[in-house]
C-alpha cells in the first residue's frame, strides 16, 4: 500500500498523510488525524524505512522486558506477541536479571530501536529509565509502587489466600505451603487466610526454595508432607507434580490422606493423582490485556494510565476432600514382653558342651511385645502397649524406646520386685537366631493390670499378643479381646500347646514352622495342620517360612507368598516386624492379601540389619518399595483369579 492509496482512502492529500505519519501534524484537525491513523492501522501501512530513520518515526515495535528468574516469563511473552502481531506490530523482548542496571541497559537499547511502547515486568517505578516512552507495567504483586503509572497485575498473595480458603472451607486445619522464594507472597497470603480463620486452623509447615531442585533435594517435601499436615498448597504446577510423586512413594493417598491445591494451572495437572485442583493465574490474559491497552494508548496518542487487576479463578478437580476423620484414639493394642536383648554374633549356634567365641555383642531393646509396638508406631499405627518393666536402667531404656516411637505407654507398669526381662540371642553366620528368654518382670503382668487398662481394649480393633508373659495373663487378654470385640493376632512362641477353648477367639494365628509343629505335632502337611487349626475356630493362619516366604490359610484362601527380595544378616524380630506391619496395614483398611505382602516387605527390611527395634522400617522406608509391593500383590491376585 502506498501513501497515495492511504490518502485516497482517507480523502486527504498525500502530504497530509506524510505529515501525520511523521508527527508534523499540529495544523491538522484531530478528527482527520484519527481517520488517517485508523486507515494506516487497518491497512498495516508501513512507511519507508529511510523515512522512518530520517524522520525519527517510531517503528511499529513493542518492547517487552522480563526478569530471567521469573518462571512465567515465557507464557507472558508468547501471549503479548499474539496480541500485538495482528495489529501490525512486532514484539522485541529482553530478559534481564532484574537489577536497575540491567533494566536501564535494556530500556536504552530498545529506545535506540525506536520502539513505540514498552511492556515491563516490575513492581517498581522505572520512570527514570523509560522517560517519555509509553509504558505499561505488569506484575504479580498487588503491592507495586503507586507512582509507576499504568499497571496490570494479578496477585500471588490473593492466590495464596484463595488456595488456603478453599482448603479451610473443606475443613482442613493443618495446612502446609511449599513455594519458590520468588513466589513467597503465596505463603503470606495463605498465612493471612489461616490467621483470619483462627483456631484450630494453623499453618502446620512451610518451605520456600530457590528453585525446584532446591525444593526436591532439600527437606522441603519431607517437612511439608507428613502426618502433621492434612492439606498442602503448592506454589506452582511443577511443585504440585513433585508433591504427587513424593506422596505416591510414601504411600500417602491424595486426596484421602492429603488434599493438594496448586497455585498456577497447566494441562499436566488434569492427570496428576487423578486431577489436581488449581488456582488459575491468568498470566497470559494479563500480558495480552496490557499489550492491547498499550497499543490503544499508542494509537490514540495518549499516555497509558490504567491500574487493572486480573481476576483469579479456581479450577476444581479431585485433589481436595475433607480431612480423614481422626482415627480411633488407639486401634492397635500390644500385650506382650519387654526384654533387653543381648545379641551374640557366632559362627554357628553352640551344641552339646561346645564353647564358642562370639565375634560381636550388642545390647538393644527387644521383647516380642516391645518390638511389635515399636514396629506399629514406626509405620504410623495408633498403638498402645500393656506390659511390665523392672524399675532398673534396662526398664528405663525399654520405656524410652517405646515413647520415642509414638507408642502410648499408659498401660506399661514398673515392677518394684522383679528385674526387666532379658533375652540372649545367638546369631549364626547365615543370620538365623536362637533365643533364650529370662522373663523377669514380664511374668508379673496379670489380669489385674489388664483390668486397670481395660479402656485400651475398648478403644482397639487389633490386639497383638505374644506368649512371653504368663499363660494366665495371655488367656485373660484373649477373653478381654473377645468381650470388647477386638481381633487377636497371636504369635505362639515359647508354648507347647494352645488351650483349644481359646483358639476360636483367635483371628490371626502367626506361628513359624517350628511353632506350628509344636501346636499340632505329627507328620501332617502344612496345609493339613493349618486346616485343623481352622476347624478349631482360628479364622486365619499365617505360617512364616523365613526365606521361603509365608503361607496363608483361611476359609477363602490357601496361598504361598514368596519372601521379599532381601538378604538377611539377623533374622531376630523378623516375625515381630511382619505382625506389626500386618496389623497397621489391616487397620488402615487394606485387604488381607495386600497386608501380607506389605508385612513380608517390612520383615524383609528388618532382617537386613542387626538388632530389632532399630532395624524395623518406618513408613518412609517401606514407601520406597511401594511399587514392588503393588507388583507382588497384583501377581498374587491374578494367580488367585486363575485358580
Ligand atoms: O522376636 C524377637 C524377640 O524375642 C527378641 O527381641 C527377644 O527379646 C525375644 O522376646
Amino acid at each position: 500500500m502506498t501513501i497515495q492509496e492511504i490518502a485516497a482512502l482517507a480523502n486527504v492529500s498525500p502530504s497530509t498523510v506524510s505529515k501525520i505519519v511523521n508527527g508534523k501534524d499540529k495544523d491538522i484537525s484531530e478528527a482527520t488525524r484519527q481517520r488517517v491513523l485508523k486507515i494506516i492501522e487497518e491497512n498495516n501501512y508501513v512507511p519507508y524505512s529511510r523515512y522512518r530513520k530520517e524522520e525519527h518515526m517510531r517503528q511499529r515495535l513493542i518492547g517487552m522486558i522480563l526478569k530471567d528468574s521469573y518462571s512465567y516469563a515465557g507464557r507472558m511473552l508468547r501471549s503479548a506477541e499474539r496480541a500485538v502481531i495482528p495489529r501490525g506490530y512486532n514484539l522485541i523482548s529482553r530478559i534481564v536479571d532484574g537489577s536497575p542496571e540491567s533494566i536501564a541497559d535494556a530500556v536504552r537499547e530498545m529506545q535506540h530501536l525506536n520502539i513505540s511502547g514498552l511492556l515491563i515486568y516490575s513492581d517498581q517505578d522505572l520512570g527514570e529509565y523509560t522517560g517519555g516512552l509509553n509504558t505499561v507495567y505488569i506484575t504479580d504483586n498487588s503491592g507495586f509502587s503507586s507512582s509507576q503509572g499504568s499497571t496490570f497485575y494479578l496477585s500471588l498473595y490473593d492466590a495464596g489466600k484463595l488456595a488456603a480458603a478453599r482448603l479451610i472451607r473443606e475443613g482442613h486445619t493443618k495446612i502446609s505451603c511449599i513455594a519458590l522464594k520468588e513466589h513467597s507472597s503465596i505463603l503470606y497470603g495463605a498465612e493471612e487466610a489461616v490467621r483470619r480463620h483462627g483456631e484450630p486452623c494453623r499453618m502446620a509447615a512451610w518451605h520456600t526454595g530457590s528453585d525446584l531442585d532446591d525444593i526436591i533435594t532439600g527437606d522441603g517435601l519431607e517437612s511439608c508432607i507428613n502426618d502433621s499436615v492434612t492439606a498442602a498448597i503448592c506454589g506452582s504446577p511443577e511443585i504440585a507434580q513433585a508433591v504427587c510423586g513424593y506422596a505416591a512413594a510414601a504411600g500417602i493417598c491424595i486426596p484421602h490422606t492429603l488434599s493438594v491445591i496448586s497455585v498456577g494451572d497447566e494441562s499436566s495437572l488434569k492427570y496428576a493423582a487423578g486431577g489436581i485442583t488449581a488456582v488459575t493465574l491468568p498470566f497470559e490474559e494479563m500480558a495480552e490485556k496490557a499489550a492491547l491497552y498499550l497499543l490503544d494508548a499508542i494509537s490514540q496518542r495518549k499516555s497509558a494510565e490504567a491500574t487493572k487487576s486480573v481476576p483469579l479463578s479456581l479450577t476444581e478437580r479431585r485433589s481436595i476432600s475433607p480431612p480423614a476423620p481422626a482415627p480411633r484414639e488407639t486401634n492397635i493394642l500390644v500385650v506382650g514382653s519387654l526384654n533387653m536383648d543381648t545379641t551374640l554374633e557366632l559362627a554357628e549356634i553352640p551344641v552339646d558342651g561346645e564353647t564358642q567365641i562370639a565375634g560381636g555383642i550388642l545390647t538393644l531393646p527387644g521383647g516380642k511385645g516391645g518390638n511389635q509396638a515399636v514396629g506399629s508406631g514406626k509405620l504410623g499405627g495408633n498403638v498402645s502397649m500393656i506390659g511390665r518393666l523392672g524399675k532398673d536402667p534396662d526398664g528405663r531404656l525399654l520405656h524410652r524406646s517405646l515413647t520415642d516411637n509414638q507408642v502410648n505407654v499408659e498401660g506399661i507398669e514398673f515392677d518394684t520386685v522383679n528385674a526387666s526381662g532379658k533375652a540372649f540371642v545367638y546369631i549364626d553366620r547365615s543370620g538365623e537366631n536362637t533365643i533364650v528368654v529370662y522373663p523377669g518382670a514380664n511374668l508379673g503382668l496379670d489380669d489385674r493390670q489388664l483390668l486397670r487398662h481395660e479402656t485400651l481394649f475398648q478403644k482397639s480393633n487389633y490386639c497383638l499378643l505374644s506368649l512371653e508373659i504368663s499363660a494366665k495373663a495371655a488367656a485373660a487378654t484373649i477373653q478381654m479381646c473377645h468381650a470388647h470385640d477386638v481381633q487377636v493376632m497371636l504369635k505362639p512362641s515359647a508354648v507347647d500347646k494352645l488351650d483349644s477353648s481359646l483358639l476360636c477367639h483367635i483371628h490371626y494365628l502367626i506361628p513359624n514352622e517350628r511353632e506350628l509343629h509344636k501346636i499340632i505335632p505329627g507328620e501332617l502337611s502344612l496345609e493339613e495342620k493349618t486346616g485343623l487349626l481352622l476347624e478349631k475356630g482360628v479364622k486365619n493362619v499365617i505360617v512364616t517360612l523365613g526365606k521361603r516366604g509365608c503361607y496363608l490359610r483361611n476359609a477363602e484362601h490357601s496361598i504361598y507368598f514368596p519372601s521379599a527380595p532381601f538378604t538377611a544378616v539377623d533374622t531376630t524380630g523378623g516375625a515381630d516386624s511382619f505382625i506389626s506391619a500386618l496389623a497397621v496395614c489391616l487397620s488402615q483398611g487394606q485387604d488381607l492379601i495386600y497386608s501380607v505382602v506389605y508385612a513380608s516387605y517390612a520383615a524383609g527390611i528388618t532382617v537386613t540389619r542387626y538388632g530389632v527395634q532399630e532395624a524395623l522400617p518406618d513408613r518412609k522406608t517401606i514407601g520406597i518399595y511401594r511399587s514392588d509391593i503393588e507388583k507382588m500383590y497384583e501377581k498374587i491376585i491374578s494367580q488367585e483369579k486363575k485358580q
